[in-house]
């Protein structure tokens, strides 16, 4: 593509997955997010994330899903939707290293250019971590930095949400770092604790709420309006 041309990469963008341009004949289509989605259990936010790119509310491509777990539910999922899906597990390998070189391996092979973790229960490494540097998403069924880190996952976390006591918790999208539930927080939702709520059926409004909040962070990204500074994430208008 001509370097004076309107139709250039954006002179303000960086890295391989912000939204491109390209012509084809005389039609100007914005490139798709290429994105592997990583799951351990039944996958409803994967769900949520095919539906919204069938429905076009969702500029970017399931490449590939992948899960640790033989059985997930996720992997289902994706074969009835023809996505790519793979079992990779630590236990398939001799090292964690071995592990990890598959993955990145698979990653390239499908040019992903983000990775969504959907419901993952294995700690991605740091050597994953540093090669898609802010393109790791993950989401959380509170709102962090509250109700998380080590131990806070599933039913634990509305559990300890209604023990609490507080009045409302959420939902948060995070760009994920080295640190459990630590990353630049993409966005946040409220949800209401009910007096009569139980964990369950806290779990079950939190869950909606997610499903329609994950589509939309990952659709600022293939917008190119997430800009990350001093570990905050900020979202150009
Ligand atoms: C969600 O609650 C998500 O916040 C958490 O794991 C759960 C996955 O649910 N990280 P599902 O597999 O997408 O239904």
């Amino acid at each position: 593509m001509c370097p004076s041309s309107p139709l250039t990469r954006r002179s303000d963008t960086k890295g391989p997955y912000w939204s491109e341009f390209v012509i084809i004949g005389k039609v100007v289509e914005m490139k798709k997010l290429n994105l592997a989605i990583l799951c351990s259990g039944g996958g409803t936010n994967l769900q949520a994330l095919i539906d919204a790119m069938e429905k076009g509310e969702l500029s970017a491509e399931i490449k590939i899903v992948i899960s640790n777990n033989s059985n997930a539910f996720a992997l289902e999922r994706a074969r009835k939707h023809n996505i790519s899906a793979l079992h990779l597990s630590h236990k398939q390998f001799t090292t964690p290293e071995e592990f990890d070189q598959r993955l990145l391996e698979v990653l390239k092979q499908n040019q992903i250019d983000m990775i969504i973790l959907a419901g993952y229960m294995k700690m991605l490494s740091p050597t994953i971590i540093r090669a898609y540097k802010y393109r790791i998403l993950n989401i959380h069924p509170a709102l962090l930095p509250h109700f998380g880190g080590p131990g806070m996952y599933g039913m634990h976390v509305h559990e300890a949400v209604i023990k609490s006591g507080v009045k409302i918790t959420g939902v948060t999208v995070h760009i994920v770092d080295e640190v459990y539930d630590h990353g630049a927080i993409v966005m946040q939702k409220p949800v209401e604790v009910k007096d009569d709520d139980t964990p369950e059926s806290l779990a079950e409004r939190v869950l909606k709420v997610e499903h329609d909040t994950y589509k939309k962070a990952i659709q600022l990204f293939a917008e190119d309006r997430i800009k990350i500074r001093d570990s905050r994430a900020y979202i150009k208008p």
